[in-house]
């Protein structure tokens, strides 16, 4: 069994990554702490007590930090919903999370298993950058840090011209992670929307699984669907959670890049922008693994497979 830790700001699509690893018969979700991102803290964490429940699992759930380092907190309540699950009338309150804080639970998971958790980062960075700020051994005991952030190589940004949200939300964080010496491999929003958009095929595909999870992981998608036809201009909801996690359950197909990777701490429109420094103009030291391409179809067989 592989160990993996989930930091998540649990909306839509983070819910539908949450279910693809509680499924997979050969991982051990040891827990998932929560961050502030897409929906304020609380809902965050009801959100993910919610879909461990509803995966029949008793996996703890952590909440952590309830805001960026030292930005006000931006949510994203037009993209994924008013209760980031689609507002479609689930019930999202009243369950009690596990007693803790994150980045407590992350150093301790980290440093009492060395070299055996993979830490999959779904959200903002603020837990991460918390824990190591506070226990920077953990960077050297981590097995993998898998995170789904940034733009990529040459991608567009989701929440300004070149800013993706996680690394926009804390972009100070993403600073603190990046510096850390953890073995980071970054899925961006460009592979999201090159192998990862739920088109009407492919939701009917979804929907001939005929399970309680593929009709979920469809029906939770509403707002991100409205957004995706409105503002992204995408044929339909995109999934970059799942396949971040994807690539975490199975990096083989993955087409990557070690590069020297940085952050724009500065205001709009620079705010949260990646700075990848792909022909060494900065010489800047390699430090982040990139993943360039992730198959679709190899995305969607995962996904069918762990949902059915
Ligand atoms: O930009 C996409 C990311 O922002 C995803 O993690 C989504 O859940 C939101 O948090
Ligand atoms: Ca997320």
């Amino acid at each position: 069994m592989r160990k993996f830790l989930i930091d998540t700001d649990t909306a839509s699509d983070d819910a539908v990554a949450m279910c693809m690893a509680l499924q997979h018969p050969d991982i051990d979700v040891v827990g998932f702490t929560v961050v502030a991102g897409n929906v304020p803290l609380d809902q965050a964490v009801q959100n993910a007590l919610y879909t461990v429940e509803l995966c029949g699992a008793n996996t703890p759930v952590i909440a952590g930090a309830g805001a960026p380092l030292v930005r006000d907190l931006e949510t994203a309540e037009n993209v994924h919903g008013q209760d980031g699950l689609g507002d479609i009338g689930l019930d999202l309150q009243g369950r009690t999370p596990t007693p803790g804080w994150a980045p407590q639970f992350i150093v301790d998971t980290i440093r009492e298993n060395p070299g055996e958790i993979t830490l999959v980062a779904i959200g903002p960075l603020t837990n991460l950058a918390i824990a190591l700020l506070w226990a920077p051994d953990i960077a050297d005991k981590v097995e993998r840090v898998v995170i789904m952030g940034g733009t990529g190589e040459h991608g567009p940004g989701n929440i300004s011209p070149t800013a993706e949200f996680n690394f926009w939300v804390d972009p100070e964080a993403v600073r603190v992670v990046l510096r850390s010496g953890m073995p980071i491999e970054l899925v961006g929003w460009d592979i999201s929307i090159a192998s990862a958009v739920v088109t009407e095929t492919r939701r009917a595909e979804m929907r001939a699984l005929g399970s309680e999870l593929a009709d979920f992981s469809i029906d939770i998608q509403a707002t991100l669907q409205a957004f995706a036809f409105e503002e992204t201009r995408l044929e339909g909801p995109d999934f970059p959670d799942p396949i971040a996690l994807a690539h975490a359950i199975d990096p083989a197909p993955a087409t990557t890049e070690f590069l020297g990777v940085d952050i724009a701490i500065g205001p709009d429109p620079m705010r949260g922008t990646l700075i990848v420094d792909h022909y060494g103009f900065a010489q800047m030291k390699p430090n982040v693994t990139i993943v360039t391409h992730y198959p679709e179809d190899h995305f969607f067989a995962m996904l069918y497979e762990l949902l059915s």
